[in-house]
């Protein structure tokens, strides 16, 4: 497959009003600013209005610089630390049953279809293309079981040019898998790992890897012992991304206590899955050791607040983990989360954390309702959707600062079919709080990944 001709930004400028979050309490604004982009797709400087080299740099672009019309507003592209690509189809259904039932019921039957390559080929367009119209720039996958159909949702992500983190799933304990829909042995698990991370590193067109492979077990009750080693073997041998689920519910939780006799997280630690580049889906669960072993070998937490609600039985406590010098990124978890939207997942991780500070019983006292200091707002929020998510994968993106990749998202905060209302506010905050509660694709108006567009404004012109 051939990676097609995008315009771009590569070796241009950029000059609007944009905001980013380079910290977790501190939202920049940087209004009437200018991001000069590379030839290879890197900010290499950002000049406000009252910056000394800001004139040359007018001068010397010229016609190649682009100026964001009035009323539309960049943000770094979001980066989704963790979505079930297979599972698109099912966003918004199948809610009613906790994760050991939804699994089976209906999760596993749904995924085992990916083994037809026609089936996925439509299904995972569609929903990279959906992904990146909502602003994702980054997205970590779990693929499925499969190889081939793995090696083509990396296809996919290239051809459209979504950066993406793509694993083939590993999972072949006979007794938490179905028949038709596990690895037969742990060899095989291993094999087809390694054939996938192979695969991703050869592509012709993933020379500037903005495809990456990872080593993804899907959590500890569907592999085995043999298969956890060897995944932690490869790991370190291609020195590459890891994810998995941990700790995510009562059950998942207590699994991992009576096979283990220690938590997951340690177990997944003694297998050799616990690095600067493992990131661990929910983990609300974490003791507060655990914490600390996460944040000793820099391991980070996809955080999935709305899927918590329906699947982990429990608020994962954000605010803890962050003072424990946990890494957190946000991740929509499709389709256990029923929303695609990165905005929606900011939202619903400042509510959710409110929640947890608050309590939910009313029959208990105010002082016993709630877990103090746990609410995040909503700057922090979008720090993890964006800068968080680019530190737990370590990789330079979700700031608008020298050194980033240059993958943004412009927001038309003016388009009619869109759900932003302005009126007539002016202050740069409230303009930030009303993009993130009212955003929807309709006010998508470009994205650019790496420096190319890889969405056009929905008129159907380029933002040019
Ligand atoms: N644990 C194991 N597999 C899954 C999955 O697909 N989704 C979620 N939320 N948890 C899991
Ligand atoms: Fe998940």
């Amino acid at each position: 497959m051939n990676t097609p001709l995008r315009p771009g930004l590569r070796g241009r400028a950029i000059i609007g009003d944009f905001f980013h979050a380079p910290v977790l309490d501190r939202l920049e604004i940087l209004f009437d600013t200018l991001i000069e982009v590379d030839e290879v797709g890197t900010i290499s400087a950002v000049l406000g209005p009252n910056d000394p080299r800001r004139a040359e740099a007018e001068a010397r672009f010229g016609d190649m610089l682009l100026r964001l019309p009035q009323g539309r507003y960049g943000l770094p592209g979001f980066v989704d630390t963790h979505v079930h690509a297979p599972q698109y189809p099912q966003l918004g259904l199948a809610l009613d049953a906790p994760l050991e039932t939804w699994l089976n019921t209906y999760t596993f039957p749904l995924e085992a279809q990916y083994a037809d390559l026609e089936f996925a080929a439509a299904r995972y367009q569609l929903l990279v293309e959906d992904l990146l119209a909502g602003g994702t720039t980054t997205a970590l996958y779990f693929a499925t079981q499969h190889v081939e159909a793995s090696k083509l949702l990396a296809d996919i992500c290239l051809a459209l040019g979504q950066r993406a983190l793509v694993g083939k799933v590993a999972m072949d304990d006979a007794t938490a898998c179905p028949e038709g829909y596990r690895d037969a042995t742990p060899e095989d698990a291993i094999a087809g790992t390694r054939d996938v991370i192979e695969y991703i590193r050869s592509h012709p067109d993933n020379q500037e890897a903005l495809v990456l492979p990872v080593v993804t077990p899907r959590f500890t009750p569907s592999c085995s012992d043999e298969a956890l080693a060897g995944l932690g073997a490869l790991a370190l041998q291609y020195d590459c991304h890891v994810q998995t689920h941990c700790s995510e519910s009562d059950w998942a939780h207590g699994h991992a206590l009576s096979r283990f006799g220690v938590t997951d997280a340690e177990a997944l630690d003694g297998f050799g899955l616990l690095t600067r580049r493992t990131v661990l889906a929910h983990a609300n669960f974490l003791s507060s050791d655990d914490m600390d072993r996460l944040a000793g070998r820099g391991a980070g937490v996809a955080h999935c607040a709305l899927s918590n609600i329906y699947f982990a039985n429990s608020v994962f406590p954000l605010r803890k983990a962050l003072e424990r010098h946990v890494r957190v990124g946000l991740g929509t978890d499709i389709s256990g989360g029923p929303s695609a939207s990165m905005f929606d997942a900011c939202l619903t991780t400042v509510r959710s954390s409110r929640m947890l500070e608050e309590g939910v019983d009313p029959d208990l006292p105010a002082e016993r309702r709630g877990r103090p200091r746990s609410a995040v707002d909503l700057v922090a929020a979008f720090h993890l959707a964006t800068a968080g998510g680019g530190d737990v994968l370590d990789l330079p993106v979700g700031r608008l600062a020298v050194g980033y990749r240059f993958d943004l998202v412009a927001i038309d905060a003016t388009a009619r079919s869109g759900g932003i209302r302005l009126f007539d506010l002016t202050e740069p905050t409230a303009i930030f709080e009303k993009i993130m509660h009212g955003a929807t694709r309709a006010n998508v108006a470009a994205v650019w990944v790496d420096g190319h567009q890889v969405v056009p404004s929905p008129t159907g012109e380029a933002v040019r």
